[in-house]
């Protein structure tokens, strides 16, 4: 008989949100699919000795969670008030709703007001993603702060985004774009 090893994702803390997200978007059709990786998001997060994160996205928590289990402070935002509830219901059974300041609305509209600088990593998983969220996500970066942006094979303004960000140290990981913002 043949074993296989257990693998990182065999091995989620946060598979009871990721379930729970899965669910909710059978449902409701919402497309707040739970990020693929989330092992990388807090492997990223250890390695680059981040402390502070923001997100754009936060469906149900998932991805907030993995973060927030580094010990990073995260800003989730995301413009369904359910999704954000129930992250919030979903991190406080973890522990870790004190780790994570959730807003609700429009990312574009409420990234300025956080009035956030400085952060660490910036995060987008909302779908596909557009330039001015990521403009808006990386203004609050400081210089050599990671850009993780998700979703980049979905189209959106991916191109826009690619030139955008052109003179950045980056890479592509599967469907992720990975750039270090110029110091
Ligand atoms: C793919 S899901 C995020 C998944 C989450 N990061 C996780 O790992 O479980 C996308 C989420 O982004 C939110 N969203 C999409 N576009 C947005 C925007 N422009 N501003 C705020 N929230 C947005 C949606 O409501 C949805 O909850």
């Amino acid at each position: 008989m043949t074993t296989t090893a257990p693998t990182t994702a065999d091995r989620d803390p946060f598979s009871d949100i990721k379930i729970a997200t899965l669910a909710h978007l059978k449902q409701h059709g919402c497309g707040c699919y739970p990020y693929s990786d989330g092992s990388l998001l807090a492997t990223l997060t250890a390695a680059t000795k981040a402390t502070t994160v923001v997100e754009l996205g936060t469906a149900l928590g998932y991805s907030a969670a993995w973060f927030a289990g580094t010990g990073a402070h995260v800003h989730t935002i995301d413009r369904d008030p359910v999704h954000s509830r129930r992250a919030y219901d979903h991190l406080a059974r973890h522990n870790l709703a004190d780790r994570v300041s959730r807003h609700t609305g429009e990312g574009t509209h409420i990234l300025p007001t956080l009035a956030l600088t400085g952060t660490d990593i910036a995060f987008f998983d909302g779908y596909a993603p557009t330039a001015a969220a990521i403009r808006a996500l990386t203004a609050t970066l400081r210089p050599g702060g990671l850009l993780i942006a998700g979703n980049m094979t979905l189209g959106g303004q991916a191109d826009q985004i690619r030139d955008q960000l052109a003179t950045w140290q980056h890479t592509d990981l599967g469907e992720t774009l990975l750039a270090v913002k110029p110091q």
